[in-house]
């Protein structure tokens, strides 16, 4: 082959749709132009990636970057920042932020601050609400809109929608998957007295696996009556994951790295209040459900749920503090590190964030390694140990839960159609983040 290519990544292990094997592929324009044995001398830049595996670039498809209003806990740029030293090459941001992201100018508004400002690719879901319910077919089509999002129980802002009418409503006029945050809020109300002050061990006890279950299977029975998809985030019992095992038509399933990797009470005894989201990190019988239900195929993606919040809103007694934790730095070396110890293959892993999101939501020319894609990429070196600390984190609230955890497996490059923007910790060259496309939308 003598075509000439703009950037060549040489002697890497490729991990895409044809297997795992060494291979050289070739960026031209910013897009994957080929596959193969490359000659050095074909690319205008070469990056030498013998020994490290080439994945496509890592989609996480839930995050809180809380621009605008919320920018105290985190804004577009550092979000990206976090994401792309993390390996993170496109993000899904999600609508509660201050204004609520509810609208087709709210929704102009982020896409024209976070392009060319984040360092990664985007989109943003648009907060359903029993207001717009007529404008869902318009806000599903717009640029940089990954779709709707719905809170059935309320967690941090204020976005809710828990009334059977205005749900049923929601769910008849969606085309696109439509994501759910899957809580009942009048068992959530009913069971407030659970709490118990100042011990967020008494968190999933309150938020319990019941909540869940009973939103899971009124969202799925709405889901089947409009023959409409929906993406169940964030899953966290065991009884949603054999229930959702047996409604793949129309739902699908997101989990995170915290309910694979966290466990309670340890969790709760150890981190206190910096462990406490929604929906709760339960017992190992759950978190044990949760793997099982990804080694079966029932998830489909993994989202990290980057929920920020500062230390001094942690650091309220519970239940007054604040949940939610920061995590689309570390998805990618928290679950490599369940690659080195055999608990996940790296092919799932590519399954989970790159050709998972590219199947659930359509996505436009990104989540594989194959010729005409972005040529988007999450270089990793998998026996690399490094410490995971607070220092590390890019995010403006400073902390993470894995202070101090030792990982095996570690993102080396990031690369965003076609420009390097992450190298061995250091972030290179400007931001050039772009909506992410889709099939269905804009
Ligand atoms: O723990 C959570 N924090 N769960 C959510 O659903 C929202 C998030 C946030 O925005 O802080």
């Amino acid at each position: 082959m003598s075509t000439t290519f703009d950037l060549v990544i040489k002697g890497g292990t490729v991990v895409n749709h044809d297997g795992v094997g060494v291979r050289d592929v070739g960026i031209s324009g910013g897009r994957i132009a080929a596959i193969g044995t490359l000659a050095a001398a074909q690319g205008g830049a070469v990056i030498d990636a013998k020994g490290l595996h080439v994945l496509p670039g890592v989609i996480d498809s839930q995050v809180h970057f809380r621009e605008p209003g919320l920018e105290h806990k985190e804004d577009l740029e550092s979000g990206s920042r976090g994401a792309v030293l993390g390996g993170v090459t496109a993000v899904f941001e999600m609508p509660n932020t201050k204004p609520l992201t509810t609208t087709a100018e709210r929704l102009a508004d982020k896409v024209a601050r976070a392009r060319n400002r984040m360092f990664c690719d985007f989109a943003f879901y648009v907060g359903g609400t029993r207001e717009n319910i007529d404008d869902i077919p318009m806000l599903e089509k717009l640029e940089g809109s990954a779709g709707i999002k719905v809170f059935m129980g309320s967690s941090t802002g204020d976005l809710l929608v828990d009334d059977e009418s205005s749900l049923d409503r929601i769910i008849g006029a969606i085309s696109r998957r439509a994501a759910f945050h899957s809580e009942d809020e009048a068992r959530l109300i009913e069971r407030m007295h659970v709490r118990r002050a100042g011990d967020p061990a008494s968190h999933p006890e309150w938020r319990d696996e019941e909540a869940a279950m009973i939103s899971t299977r009124r969202l799925v029975r709405l889901a089947e009556k409009h023959r409409r998809r929906v993406h169940v985030l964030h899953v966290s019992t065991a009884a949603e994951m054999a229930f959702l095992a047996e409604h793949k038509d129309w739902a699908s399933v997101e989990v995170t790295p915290h309910h694979l990797t966290l466990v309670a009470p340890e969790c709760y005894e150890t981190l206190g209040t910096y462990a406490q989201m929604n929906p709760p990190v339960r017992d190992e019988r759950h978190r044990q459900a949760i793997w099982e239900g990804l080694a079966a195929g029932v998830v489909d993606v993994l989202g990290s749920d980057h929920a920020p919040h500062t230390r001094e809103e942690k650091d309220h007694a519970y239940p007054a503090s604040h949940s939610g934790m920061t995590g689309v730095q570390t998805l990618v070396p928290v679950m490599l590190d369940h690659v080195a110890n055999g608990r996940l293959s790296i092919e799932r892993f590519v399954d989970l964030t790159s050709h998972g999101p590219q199947r659930l939501f359509g996505i436009r020319g990104k989540g594989r390694i194959a010729v005409g894609y972005d040529a988007d990429f999450t270089i990793v070196d998998l026996k690399r140990q490094e410490t995971i600390t607070d220092e590390q984190v890019a995010s403006r609230a400073g902390w993470t839960p894995y202070h101090g955890k030792r990982v095996t497996g570690w993102p080396v490059g990031t690369i965003v159609r076609g420009r390097r923007v992450m190298w061995d910790g250091e972030i290179i060259g400007p931001a050039h983040g772009a909506p992410v496309g889709f099939l269905e939308g804009f």
